[in-house]
C-alpha cells in the first residue's frame, strides 16, 4: 500500500539580510513537523528555499558593486550552511532564480492573462519599497506602511493586474467551509475584517520600475510582482508547468504552509485566489506563527537587534537550541528571546531533568548489575502511576503535535521525565542495592526507568535528532525499539537489556559566567558587520544635486528640549516639547530606545522647522529633529552648543 503523503513548507526567505534566530525558529518548527510525520511513517516532502527577486535585492547588489545574481549566489550559500548546521531535513530547496521556476512563473502569468484573470491597466498608489508592497490609502497606518511603519511613496506605472476582487466571495465561502484552513483561528477574523470586508481591490502584479525579476515573456519591460513569483514556488518546486520535477500530482495540495504572522494575508488571500484562478486545490492549512521579539520589538537587521543562531549552536549545541525554540514559545504567539531564558531552560530541563535522569539510570544499571539487568522482576504499587503515565504519553503527544502545539507536546514528555526523577527518590535504588534480597525489585525499578526514557526519546526524535541517538545507545535500545509504534507500548526493551555509559548529554552551565561571555562574543561578532556598514557608507550615492534656492527652502533652527515623554503604545516614539524661540512646538521622534528623557531635557538640538505637520501614532508632530545613526545602528541626535540661542536659523 502507498504511504500517506505529507507536504510541508517554510516561507522562502529573502536573501537580502543575514538570517537570524527568528528565521531559524520558523525553519526548525517546520523541520520538527516534517520529522514527526516521517517518524509516523508518512512520505514527507519538506520544501524550503529563497525568494531572490525584487527591488531591494537589486539595490543591495548595486550598493555592493556586484550583479544581483552574484549577490544572491553568495548569500544563498550561507543560508544553506545555516540549515545544514541546524540539522534541517528539507527534501528540496528552491531558488526563485532557478530556470525551471522562471519558466513556470512565465507560463502561469501568461495563462492567467489569456483567460482574463490578469489584465493591463495603470497603477496609482502607495508603495513601500523595503516591503515591496502596494497599499491602499485605507490600509496605511498614520500614512505609513502598516507592516514596517516606514514611509510609502506615490507610485504610478503601467501595470498588469490580477482580478483579486472577483475572488472575495469564493474566499469567504472557502473559509466558512474550512474553518481550520488558517490557524490559529484568531488570525482568520483579522483577514476577513481587515482585508476582505473593506473590499478586495485588484492586485498589481507587474513592475516596470526595476528589472531584477522574472520578465513577463509577452511584454518584457514588465517583471512579475515578487509575491506572485514567490508564492508559486510551492507548486513549481513540485514540477507544476515544468519538467524539472514530476510529483505535483503526488503532493499537492500542501498539508500545511508554516508562515510568520505578517505574511498570513499573502498566503490566505492572494495565494488561494491564484490557485482558484488556476483551477487548482487550495492548501489544506496555513499556520501563522508568532514572532521572536527582543526588548518587545521584532528582531530585525535594520533595528540592529538580531541574534545569531550560529554563535548559540557553537556554545550550547544544535539540539539545545532547537529544543529551546519550541519549548519556550507557544508557536502561535509572539515570544521574547533572552539569553537568560535560553541558559535557564538548558540548565533546568536538559541538564538537570533529562540529562540527569539518563546518566543516573544508566550509572545505576552499571554499578549494581555490571550494565546488564537480570531477568527477575518484582512490581510494587508505587510503580503504577509512572507506568500508566508512560503508556498514555504517545496519545497525548500526538494530540498536541497534530495541533502544532509543540510546547505542549514537550511539556507532556517532560512530565514523565520529572515523574521519573521523583520515582528514583521514592524507590531509593541505592538502598535496594545494599540488600541482595531486593535484587529483583532493583532490576524492576531500573527497567521501568529505562522504558520511560526510551518512550520519551522516541517522541523527542523530531526535536533533538542527535541527542536521542546518544540516549538510545546508552540505554541499549535496538533499531526497532526506536520506532514510533513502540512509543505506545511498555516493555519493548529486552528484560536483560545492556546499557552503555556515555558522555554527559548536556553539561550544566555556570549561568553568570556564561552570560557575560556570551554577551561579549555577540558584541564582538557585531563589529565586523559595523565595519561592513562603514565600507558601504563609503560608496554612498548622493541624491541629485540641488541649487542653493532649494536648500533655502529648508528652515533649520535651534531649539531647546523642555520635556520628553513616551507616546503610549509606541515603543520607539517620544513626544517632545520644544522652546523654538517662536512660542514653542511639539515634535514626535523615534529615539525612545536610545535616550532617556533625562539625557535629552535641557539640550539644544536642530529642527526642520517648516516641515509639514504629520501624525505619528495619532500624535501631532510639527517638524523633526536631526539625528544620524551610529555604527551599531542606534540613533545619535545632533546636539548644539548651549551658547547658540534658541530660534537661531542655520545656513
Ligand atoms: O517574508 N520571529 O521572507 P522573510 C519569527 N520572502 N519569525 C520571523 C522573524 C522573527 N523575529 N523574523 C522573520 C518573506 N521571521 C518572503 C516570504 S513566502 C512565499 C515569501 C519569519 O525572509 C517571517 O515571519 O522576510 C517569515 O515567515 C519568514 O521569517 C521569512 O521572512
Amino acid at each position: 500500500m502507498d504511504k500517506k503523503k505529507f507536504y510541508i513548507t517554510t516561507p522562502i526567505y529573502y536573501p537580502s539580510d543575514k538570517l537570524h534566530i527568528g528565521h531559524t525558529y520558523c525553519t526548525v518548527a517546520t523541520d520538527v513537523m516534517a520529522r514527526y510525520k516521517r517518524l509516523q511513517g508518512y512520505d514527507v516532502m519538506f520544501l524550503t528555499g529563497v525568494d531572490e527577486h525584487g527591488q531591494k535585492i537589486q539595490q543591495k547588489a548595486e550598493a555592493k558593486g556586484v550583479t544581483p545574481q552574484q549577490f544572491v549566489d553568495e548569500v544563498v550559500a550561507g543560508i544553506k550552511d545555516l540549515w545544514k548546521l541546524m540539522n534541517i531535513s528539507n527534501d528540496r530547496f528552491i531558488r526563485t532564480t532557478d530556470d525551471y521556476h522562471v519558466e513556470s512563473v512565465q507560463k502561469i502569468f501568461k495563462r492567467l492573462y489569456e483567460q482574463g484573470d490578469i489584465y493591463k491597466g495603470t497603477y496609482k498608489g502607495k508603495y513601500c519599497t523595503p516591503c515591496e508592497s502596494f497599499w491602499t490609502e485605507t490600509q496605511l497606518v498614520d500614512g505609513k506602511c502598516p507592516d514596517c511603519g516606514r514611509e510609502v511613496i506615490d507610485a504610478e506605472e503601467e501595470a498588469y493586474f490580477f482580478r483579486l476582487s472577483a475572488y472575495a466571495d469564493r474566499l469567504v465561502k472557502y473559509y466558512e467551509e474550512h474553518p481550520d484552513f488558517l490557524l490559529p483561528t484568531s488570525r482568520l477574523n483579522e483577514m476577513v475584517n481587515n482585508f476582505i470586508k473593506p473590499g478586495l481591490e485588484d492586485l498589481c502584479v507587474s513592475r516596470t520600475s526595476f528589472s531584477w525579476g522574472i520578465p513577463v515573456d509577452f511584454d518584457p519591460k514588465h517583471v512579475v510582482y515578487v509575491w506572485v513569483d514567490a508564492l508559486t514556488n510551492y507548486i513549481t518546486a513540485l514540477g507544476y508547468e515544468n519538467e524539472k520535477y514530476n510529483d505535483f500530482e503526488k503532493y499537492w495540495p500542501a498539508d500545511v504552509h508554516f508562515v510568520g504572522k505578517e505574511i498570513v494575508r499573502f498566503h490566505t488571500i492572494i495565494w488561494p485566489a491564484i490557485l482558484m484562478a488556476l483551477d487548482l486545490p487550495i492548501p489544506k492549512r496555513v499556520f501563522g506563527h508568532g514572532w521572536l521579539l527582543i526588548d518587545g520589538g521584532k528582531m530585525s537587521k535594520s533595528f540592529g537587534n538580531v541574534v545569531d543562531p550560529v554563535i548559540l549552536c557553537r556554545r550550547y549545541g544544535v539540539d539545545a537550541l532547537r529544543y529551546f525554540l519550541l519549548r519556550e514559545f507557544p508557536f502561535g504567539s509572539d515570544g521574547s528571546f533572552t539569553n537568560e531564558a535560553l541558559i535557564n531552560r538548558i540548565n533546568t530541563d536538559l541538564a538537570n531533568d533529562l540529562g540527569n535522569l539518563v546518566s543516573r539510570t544508566v550509572a545505576m544499571a552499571d554499578k549494581y548489575f555490571g550494565g546488564t539487568l537480570p531477568e527477575g522482576r518484582e512490581a510494587e504499587p508505587v510503580d503504577d502511576e509512572l507506568l500508566s503515565m508512560i503508556k498514555g504519553l504517545r496519545e497525548k503527544y500526538e494530540h498536541e503535535m497534530e495541533s502544532y502545539a509543540f510546547q505542549n507536546a514537550l511539556m507532556e514528555i517532560f512530565k514523565i521525565i520529572s515523574r521519573s526523577n521523583k520515582y528514583i527518590d521514592e524507590t531509593a535504588p541505592w538502598v535496594l542495592g545494599k540488600d541482595p534480597a531486593k535484587k529483583d525489585r532493583l532490576a524492576t525499578v531500573l527497567y521501568n526507568l529505562l522504558e520511560g526514557i526510551r518512550v520519551c526519546a522516541v517522541l523527542l526524535t523530531p526535536f533533538m535528532p542527535d541527542t536521542v541517538v546518544k540516549i538510545f545507545d546508552q540505554i541499549g535500545a535496538s533499531e526497532e525499539a526506536r520506532g514510533y509504534e513502540t512509543a505506545a507500548e511498555f516493555g519493548v526493551l529486552p528484560a536483560n537489556v545492556t546499557v552503555h555509559r556515555g558522555e554527559t548529554l548536556f553539561p550544566r552551565i555556570d549561568a553568570k559566567k556564561e552570560l557575560a561571555e556570551l554577551e561579549a562574543e555577540e558584541k564582538a561578532a557585531k563589529t565586523p558587520a559595523a565595519e561592513e556598514k562603514k565600507e558601504e557608507k563609503e560608496e554612498i550615492v548622493l541624491e541629485p544635486e540641488i541649487g542653493i534656492e532649494d536648500f533655502g527652502k529648508v528652515e533649520l533652527r535651534v531649539a531647546k528640549i523642555l520635556s520628553c515623554e513616551k507616546v503610549p503604545k509606541a515603543k520607539k516614539l517620544y513626544k517632545i516639547q520644544l522652546d523654538d524661540g517662536m512660542g514653542g512646538r511639539q515634535i514626535v521622534s523615534g529615539i525612545a530606545q536610545y535616550y532617556t528623557p533625562e539625557e535629552l531635557i535641557g539640550k539644544k538640538i536642530i529642527v526642520v522647522a517648516n516641515l509639514k505637520p504629520a501624525k505619528l501614532c495619532g500624535v501631532e508632530s510639527n517638524g523633526m529633529l536631526l539625528a544620524g545613526n551610529r555604527e551599531d545602528g542606534s540613533a545619535c541626535v545632533t546636539f548644539v552648543d548651549d551658547s547658540v540661542p534658541v530660534g537661531t536659523r542655520l545656513h
